[in-house]
């Protein structure tokens, strides 16, 4: 069968040139007579690998030298729990906007550990938007700041930065991290599950200010504390060595590309084609306020359960796959990291004209 295109929110498509490159070293890494997966974390193969894998992602996200790059485990998920248990360190206060669940569950988490402050959500609007901050209602104690830079499951992303002073902006940037350009020194601490632009799912990279290290409590798990990893260089334990080894690859394929700026250009183009075609239609809408937009996960509906049923399933019998919205919210949800390439948007923007024309919905787009 020839690939397909698959629009699945996580874990999702990875550049077939990654995978191919992969594919020819599985049995036998660079001739060492092992596959990757077969190698020693101590040994020179695969340390080689883990620094290889760390000095590309900092080249392509320029990572100022201050930051550790941490590859670990447990998902995102764990991350909503490590954040709180190391960084409360003084008035053991965190401030949290909430723009969807990841962020609400991030919020739960933290909730265990200390005083969470709900700056603002979009709830009330089923995540519909991002809401605009006043700096005055942060809390100027607070030990951090917690935001999620890109709402998988609702479609919307943050258009701005929280300038939040002195206190440490953390950002959950699971479903957007190397999509585009961003100021890694604006952020105390960013983290993100590999599954959607880094690699398969297994691995979390957490990058994070020296400063913020090293203040966890000495009765949490040693596992969940960050200066065991900071120390160890991500290898105080067994590390997830493949998945490792597939960041390096998709890392340097990025710095192959022009790097994280000409992967923007093209994943804003992809979002521009898609959006436009479900604005100019009549019979799918976007449910996020425009400028609000997500570029990497892009939610519609037709507002007839039925017929997004059928668009669904006739877009799979056509090699457009896992369109199906988060099992929460319903509708569509077409995941365009950056290994979706140009042609699986407009084949799908193609198949929507066609549903449209099917179904006697005229549209007002240009043929
Ligand atoms: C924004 C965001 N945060 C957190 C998570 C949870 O990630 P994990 O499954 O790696 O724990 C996801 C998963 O899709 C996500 O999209």
């Amino acid at each position: 069968m020839e690939r397909i295109y698959n629009f699945s929110a996580g874990p999702s498509m990875l550049p077939l040139e990654v995978m191919e490159e992969a594919a020819k070293e599985l049995t036998n890494y660079k001739g060492c007579g092992m596959s990757v997966m077969e190698l020693s974390h101590r040994g020179e193969e695969f340390e080689g690998i883990i620094a290889d894998a760390e000095s590309t992602l900092r080249e392509i996200m320029a990572i100022p030298a201050n930051y550790k790059v941490l590859f670990l485990q447990g998902g995102a998920s764990l991350q909503f729990s490590m954040i709180p248990l190391n960084l409360f360190r003084g008035s053991n206060k965190a401030d949290y906007i909430i723009t969807g669940m990841w962020a609400k569950k991030a919020a739960a988490e933290a909730k265990k550990f200390g005083h969470v402050h709900i700056v603002a959500s979009s709830e009330d609007s089923m995540f519909s938007f991002v809401p605009n901050v006043d700096p005055s209602e942060f809390s100027k104690d607070a030990d951090y700041f917690h935001i999620t830079t890109n709402n998988t499951i609702y479609g919307s992303r943050f258009p701005y930065i929280p300038d939040t002073g002195s206190v440490p902006l953390v950002a959950d940037m699971s479903s957007n991290i190397l999509s585009e350009v961003i100021d890694v020194s604006k952020f105390g601490l960013i983290y993100a599950g590999a599954q959607k632009n880094i690699g398969p799912a297994g691995l979390t990279v957490v990058i994070i200010r020296d400063d913020l290290i090293g203040h966890a409590s000495s009765d949490i798990p040693t596992m969940l504390d960050y200066k065991i990893h900071a120390d160890n260089s991500s290898m105080y334990n067994t590390p997830p060595t493949f998945a490792i080894y597939i960041a390096k690859l998709v890392f340097e394929h990025i710095k192959r590309l022009g790097g994280v700026a000409e992967v923007q250009k093209n994943n804003e183009l992809k979002a521009k084609i898609l959006y436009e075609a479900i604005d100019c239609s009549m019979m799918f809408s976007c449910p996020v306020e425009e400028q609000d937009r997500s570029i990497m996960n892009v939610v519609f509906v037709t507002g007839k359960a039925e017929l997004d049923k059928s668009f669904i399933a006739e877009a799979a019998a056509r090699g457009l796959v896992n369109l199906g919205g988060h099992r929460s919210v319903g509708g569509m949800r077409a995941s365009i990291y950056n290994a979706m390439p140009i042609e699986g948007v407009t084949a799908l923007v193609t198949f929507m004209k066609e549903f449209e024309e099917k179904n006697h919905v005229h549209n007002n787009c240009a043929k």
